[in-house]
């Protein structure tokens, strides 16, 4: 190797030590903005709760009439949008999920409040059934128990229409249901909410471990079985490849992959094979769980290993974050 050669690889470039914050900063392609994270919230029929989930550090599941006291100051802070998750407690559960889009129940009634309150605020809900039926799976049930996909999907399409009726600017399916995105996509159009509803599919998302927090919060664990059936299987990274495609081609209009930190790559393949959609990442209940443990047992200091772990997402080629640590990114970004 020629001296000069030599010479280039051993200067330190900028943004290595000991150079200043900003020349570090420069070295990321993409670094994070408020507009970037979605809130996921619970919201639940007793319209006076306000009830904390163990399970999930400072998350509570909340009622409508505390909605203003709850995100108000988070709006006031700069949050752009949240994703409500209703959590019926007082309905009826059935085989088909009729409390979903029951005009009285938690998240119609959360949607047209959130509109009312804070008009800027953009709306997305969570469009499945678990938290919903009596079995707590995410669609209608054969007699033997397994999926019945086809009128689980018309369900399905059903509920979003009701979502983006009630005001939802963006619908969101996690049931994972073969076909689903293009009977949403359909029902909007036909409806006449094509352009005004947008639809964000959980395209890749994996039969996780990390979901028992949201499980605990939502009360939607499944009363027999898992959802190995209807969820990827962790390794499978062809299959969330293909699922990617299928609902790009189906006509998603955002894509997510689902959870985060341990799906990096797929993160990376969903930029790569849609390269024209925003594409979001789930950093799920159990992440969340598990980051705040670590920093409880002294492995790390709470804000930078949020930090590090949403900078991972971004290398990845994430555009948009749902996490719950969005209250927290909203004061970190400002100091
Ligand atoms: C329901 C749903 C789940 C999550 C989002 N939507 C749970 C599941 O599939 O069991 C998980 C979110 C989280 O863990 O934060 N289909
Ligand atoms: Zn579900």
């Amino acid at each position: 190797m020629s001296t000069i050669l030599r010479d280039i690889f051993s200067v330190n470039p900028p943004g290595r030590l000991p150079a200043p914050p900003l020349s570090r900063q420069w070295q990321s392609k993409r670094q994070l903005t408020k507009s970037m994270l979605m809130y996921p919230i619970f919201i639940t029929d007793d319209p006076n709760a306000s009830q904390l989930i163990p399970t999930l550090p400072g998350q509570s599941r909340w009622g409508v009439n505390k909605l203003e006291g709850f995100l108000g100051p988070l709006v006031k802070k700069g949050l752009q949008s949240v994703i409500l998750f209703g959590v019926p407690m007082k309905c009826v559960k059935d085989h088909r999920g009729t409390p979903a889009d029951d005009e009285q129940g938690p998240v119609i009634q959360a949607i047209k409040k959130i509109r009312a309150l804070f008009p800027d605020l953009y709306i997305a809900c969570d469009v499945c059934l678990c938290e919903y039926t009596d079995h707590g799976h995410c669609g209608l049930l054969h007699d033997d128990g397994t999926i019945n996909t086809a009128p689980s999907v018309e369900r399905i399409a059903e509920v979003a229409l009701n979502y983006a009726k009630a005001g939802a600017h963006c619908v969101a399916p996690s049931d994972m249901m073969d076909g689903r995105i293009k009977s949403i996509k359909r029902a909007l159009i036909d409806n006449g909410y094509g352009n005004k509803c947008t639809l964000m599919a959980y395209s890749a998302k994996f039969a996780s471990s990390l979901y028992g927090p949201f499980r605990d919060a939502a009360g939607s664990a499944p009363s027999f079985g898992n959802r190995k059936c209807y969820q990827l299987p962790p390794a499978g990274r062809g299959l969330a490849r293909r699922a990617i495609q299928r609902d790009a081609a189906e006509g998603a209009d955002i894509l997510m992959v689902k959870p985060a930190m341990p799906y990096l790559d797929i993160i990376a393949d969903a930029a790569q094979l849609a390269p024209d959609h925003p594409l979001a990442c789930y950093q799920v209940s159990g992440e969340f769980a598990m980051v705040h443990a670590g920093a409880a047992a002294g492995v790390y200091t709470l804000r930078d290993m949020a930090f590090e772990s949403v900078d991972g997402m971004l290398r990845a080629g994430a555009t948009l974050i749902l996490t719950y640590f969005t209250p927290d990114f909203l004061d970190w970004l400002d100091n």
